[in-house]
This record gives structure tokens, C-alpha cells and sequence, in this order.
């Protein structure tokens, strides 16, 4: 017989890191397999248009990218899968593309990287940027003529301005050429702004497809907490159920609901009003140092005045849910009154995922850090 004691905690809090159970991202994941198909067809197969993922930290980006690198592998498609970090310039994107080219692996090791083309050579370390991007295409368009290709990237609103332009264009070139190739950028919410800025200047990825990942819906919420590894245990399912409750949908609240129920638990394999009341308390520890730090990249902002436009801005989201563009910047303006300065405030709270645009308003990116925001006005008044 098995011992929970020694069985590893199941559940994953962090960042990328893989749930138990991928809850709640059915719709998600059966558009991501449709478009999948269009690009791996036997005899069909074209190119598909390039996707945007957008969603607030935690919300189960990488996760979700993870997943559809894993559905291409088994259906060969050849994935390159990278994050922004990893191609601080054109020459880290070439070394992403091209493995040949740097030295030292790609950081998912487990999922090969970069796409080889036969009798081809890594262009010099001192050909300019120029240069460089034009063999960059050439090898990209060569690479991936008949064969299908998903390029992902992770963290894609934090890409260097000329490594985004170039991929947004080598995007859409592989597109005319009608390769099939996908490229999907996932990043905050912020993720359009950047790309569509003036220092990125890749206006027309407007036109991209968009996927906003949002909170899970409560019976995802309980699925995401009902792991095999509880089989042998005394469960009370109200406990499960608040736990579930409390997370608010958010995925990384719910893999840290998880793993405090497994660890306050597993002595006596009890789920009991006992074990909640421990987990609680370790949920609403380490869920105040993530406000804090989320709060941080307000009140780092070069505008001091950010705290007092969140806040104002969390009060009215708190009781409307959602606003328009212009009840936004309203509620911005109260501490922002220029409007030039409003709109790098709005930009900086989207960038960051504190707001959100989802169905044609903007939301709450964090549900309950609105809460934390209003109470730290309540402290600092
Ligand atoms: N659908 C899901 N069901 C259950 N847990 C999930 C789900 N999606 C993500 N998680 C969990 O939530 C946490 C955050 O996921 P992930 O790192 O993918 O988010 P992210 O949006 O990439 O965040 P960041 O912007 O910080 O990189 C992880 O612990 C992950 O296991
Ligand atoms: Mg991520």
C-alpha cells in the first residue's frame, strides 16, 4: 500500500510550471487544435494566421503554450518554442532559429528547437542587422517550404524592438509564401500595444488572431483541484469547494490552494475544516507577498501619480466590473488629469495585466488585486 507522505506534492505553483489537471480550457484548446490542423494537413496543409495570446500573470499563458508544442510534436509539426529572453537580439532570434549558431541549448530542452534545413551554413557574427534579417527569412523561408511549423514565443511584450519587428514581418512573409507555418506570441495584456507601437512598428498584426485567456469558471475551478492522488484520502468536498471558491478562478491561486491543502493534509490524508484553516493561512501569506509585488510595479512607475489612478480606477472596476475606454480614462484622469501622461498610465497598467481588455471592455487582469489596491488607499490615505 502507498503512502501519501511520501508522495510528492502533485500540485504546481509557479511559473510554466504544468498542473495536474489543465482545467477549464476546452474552448481554448479546441481552437488551438483547429488551427493546429490547418497547418499539419496531409494534402491541405497552409499557413495559419499568426496568434496572439494575451492574458495577466498567472493566468496559464505558458501552460497553455506547453500544451499545444506537445499536440504538434505528436502530430509532427517541428516546434520552435522560446521566450523573449532567450533572443535579446537578432542574433539570440537566429541562435533560437538556427541552434547551429550559438553554443549553448535552448532553454526547453525538452522540446527540440530551432529548424533545420539541409546545406545550410549560420550566417557571420558581423553581418549587419540588415543582413542578417534577410538570410534569417531566407533559411526561415527554406526551413519550413512543405513543412508544417509552429513558432512559439513566451513573453513576447518584453521582445526587443527589432527582434519583434522581425518576427512579426517574417511572420507575415512565411504567410505569402504560404508555408505552413503558425507563429504564436503569448505575453501580459500588454502584448498588442508593444507590437503595434511606433518603436516596433508592426502595425498590420493587428490583424492577427487574438486569444485572451480569462479566470476559470467555477466547476473548472473545482476540476483543476480534483487530483487522482487524493484517492486515498478523507475527503470533505466542502473544503474543495472553498478552497475552489477563493482562488476566484485565478489558475496560480488554485495550484496554491492545492498545494497548501496537500501539505497541511497529508499526515492524517484528511481534507477537514482543520487542514483548510492551515492551508488558508499559507494561501493568504504567500498571496500577500504576490500583491506586493504586483503593487510594486504601480508604484515603480515613473509616474507617482499611477498609485492614485489604479485606485481610483480599482474602486470603479470593483463595483461595475467593466468599463469603457472612456469611463477608464475618466477614472485615470481624476489623478492624471493631461491626457498624453492618462494614456501612458492606462498603457503601463495594461502592460502590466492590472487591467485587461476582454469583449470590449477593460477588466480587472487580477480579480482580487483590486481589493488589495483599495485597501492600501484605505492604509495610505
Ligand atoms: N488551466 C489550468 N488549470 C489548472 N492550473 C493551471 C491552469 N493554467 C495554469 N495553471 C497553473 O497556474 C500557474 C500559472 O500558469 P502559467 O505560468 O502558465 O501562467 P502565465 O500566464 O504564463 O504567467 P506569467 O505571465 O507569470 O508567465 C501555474 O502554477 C500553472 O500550473
Ligand atoms: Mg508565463
Amino acid at each position: 500500500m502507498y503512502d501519501s507522505t511520501t508522495i510528492p506534492n502533485p500540485f504546481r505553483p509557479g511559473t510554466g510550471a504544468y498542473p495536474p489537471v489543465l482545467a477549464g480550457r476546452e474552448a481554448e484548446q479546441s481552437t488551438l487544435t483547429e488551427e493546429l490542423l490547418r497547418i499539419s494537413h496531409a494534402s491541405l496543409a497552409g499557413p495559419a494566421n499568426p496568434l496572439l495570446l494575451s492574458a495577466p500573470r498567472g493566468m496559464g499563458k505558458t501552460v497553455l503554450l506547453s500544451w499545444l508544442a506537445r499536440q504538434a510534436e505528436t502530430q509532427d509539426v517541428q516546434v520552435v518554442a522560446a521566450a523573449a529572453g532567450d533572443m535579446p537580439d537578432l542574433a539570440g532570434l537566429a541562435g533560437i532559429l538556427w541552434p547551429d549558431s550559438r553554443k549553448t541549448p535552448s532553454r526547453l530542452t525538452s522540446i527540440k528547437a530551432g529548424i533545420v534545413a539541409a546545406d545550410w551554413r549560420p550566417p557571420e557574427r558581423d553581418r549587419s542587422s540588415s543582413q542578417l534579417r534577410a538570410v534569417l527569412l531566407e533559411h526561415l523561408l527554406q526551413a519550413t517550404a512543405g513543412r508544417p511549423t509552429l513558432i512559439q514565443i513566451d513573453e513576447a511584450h518584453t521582445l526587443a524592438p527589432e527582434v519583434a519587428n522581425a518576427v512579426c514581418n517574417f511572420a507575415q512573409s512565411l504567410v505569402r509564401a504560404d508555408n505552413p507555418v503558425w507563429v504564436v506570441l503569448a505575453g501580459t495584456p500588454g502584448l498588442i500595444a508593444h507590437l503595434t507601437s511606433a518603436q516596433v512598428g508592426a502595425s498590420f498584426i493587428e490583424r492577427a488572431d487574438v486569444m485572451a485567456l480569462g479566470g476559470l469558471a467555477p466547476p473548472a475551478r473545482l476540476q483543476a483541484l480534483e487530483v487522482a492522488e487524493w484517492s486515498d484520502w478523507q475527503i470533505d468536498r466542502a473544503v474543495l469547494e472553498l478552497a475552489a471558491q477563493d482562488s476566484q478562478g485565478f489558475p496560480y491561486f488554485l495550484q496554491r490552494w492545492g498545494h497548501a491543502l496537500w501539505d497541511a493534509g497529508k499526515q492524517e490524508r484528511t481534507l477537514s475544516s482543520d487542514v483548510l484553516a492551515a492551508a488558508r493561512r499559507q494561501v493568504d501569506s504567500v498571496r500577500g507577498e504576490f500583491y506586493a509585488r504586483r503593487y510594486a510595479e504601480i508604484y515603480d512607475f515613473e509616474d507617482p501619480r499611477l498609485v492614485a489612478a489604479a485606485q481610483a480606477l480599482a474602486r470603479a472596476l470593483l463595483a461595475v466590473g467593466g468599463l469603457s475606454l472612456d469611463a477608464t480614462m475618466a477614472r485615470i484622469k481624476e489623478a492624471i488629469p493631461t491626457h498624453a501622461d492618462a494614456v501612458a498610465a492606462r498603457r503601463h497598467l495594461e502592460r502590466i495585466g492590472f487591467i485587461y481588455h476582454k469583449g470590449g471592455v477593460f477588466v480587472g487582469g487580477i480579480p482580487s488585486l483590486l481589493r488589495y489596491v483599495t485597501d492600501n488607499a484605505a492604509t495610505s490615505a
